[in-house]
């Protein structure tokens, strides 16, 4: 019998995904974030038989869940439960130095959103958690009990991009400690000027759990170290397709990238290039892809999506 329920996952932009991968049968792919598994077994079809697929989440459920229901494909593949940060030493530990194809799709998956136990989503009523990775100690309860006001509302700027940061961080403290979701969902709210609020959306703590979320699992330095060594991994013509879902993460992929695609590297104003940096990977689309009418009406979560990858000189 089932001990998990069937993920509830819908993965996003997953032809268009598939598409710019290219997949050919032998391949050696790493999916760094299996969630649900939607690419992981798209991915499987088509480099099977003789590909490897090594599929990598750090939510421990994710992976147990995917054995569960998948195990004839997860019989064939490595799955690794890490974070996608780590990915040279996964492929060290595995004998392996370079891939053909790098995925990931960022962010959580809906089985984490609508877990209420994870304390991720302020509808319902649960610990404040958002751990990603349970076996890590911190979580949202140490971040918004014991930072001081000024790192608090700086988290809630730099990675909620929220103008009211100071205001939500003051009434968080003045309201501490705080334990449940709800309960840090009212101060947030409360702490927005009423005109504003009327005239919001989205649900006025969606940016500052964002926030903490990001700083719960440092998310933009396990991003960078991740781009950089996937980048590094990759074979010659090899291809990294990255999707992301709000405008900090999409940056960081962005310039990551962009840094990787510049020939010359000289400060700005050296006349003649003395550097002899060449670009180490091309960009696939000009523009990053969004998703298309259709699936933001069949899927709302994907409305913020955005696709972007490259290939490697
Ligand atoms: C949007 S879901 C992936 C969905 C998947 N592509 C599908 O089609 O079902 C994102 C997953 O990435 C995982 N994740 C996020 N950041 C990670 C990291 N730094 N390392 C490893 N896994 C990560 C999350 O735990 C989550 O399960």
């Amino acid at each position: 019998m089932s001990v998990m329920e069937q993920t509830k996952h819908v993965s996003v932009m997953l032809e268009e995904v598939i598409e710019m991968l290219d997949l050919k049968q032998g391949m050696i792919v790493v999916d760094a974030t299996l969630g649900g598994g939607g690419y992981t077994q798209e991915i499987y079809k088509r480099i099977m038989p003789g590909g490897t697929l090594i599929a990598c989440d750090q939510d421990s459920d994710a992976i147990n869940r995917f054995k569960e229901h998948y195990p004839e494909i997860a019989k064939d593949i490595l799955i690794v439960h890490s974070n996608y940060s780590h990915i040279r030493k996964v492929l060290k530990e595995h004998n392996m130095r370079y891939v053909d194809r790098i995925v990931a799709d960022l962010g959580l998956s809906s089985d984490q959103i609508e877990e209420g136990g994870r304390g991720f989503s302020f509808s319902g009523d649960n610990i404040i958690d958002m751990r990603m990775d349970r076996s890590k100690s911190l979580s949202a309860i140490n971040i918004v009990n014991e930072f001081s006001e000024k790192e608090l509302a700086d988290v809630i700027f730099l990675y909620g991009d929220e103008r009211f940061s100071r205001r939500i961080a003051k009434a968080i403290c003045d309201k501490r400690p705080i334990i449940s979701t709800k309960e840090l969902a009212d101060i947030i709210s409360k702490a927005i000027p009423i005109s504003v609020r009327k005239k919001m959306k989205m649900h006025p703590a969606t940016k500052t759990f964002q926030a903490i979320r990001i700083a719960v699992n440092d998310e933009y330095e396990h991003l960078k170290t991740f781009l950089t060594e996937g980048i590094d991994v990759l074979q010659s013509s090899g291809r990294f397709v990255v999707v992301s879902f709000h405008s900090g993460e999409d940056r960081v992929v962005k310039n990551i990238f962009r840094t990787n695609a510049r020939g010359c590297i000289c400060d700005e104003g050296v006349p003649v290039c003395c550097c002899e940096h060449e670009p180490v990977v091309q960009f696939l689309t000009k523009k990053a892809i969004k998703p298309s009418e259709e699936e933001i009406a069949r899927n709302p979560r994907s409305r913020s999506a955005r696709l972007r990858g490259v290939i490697k000189k």
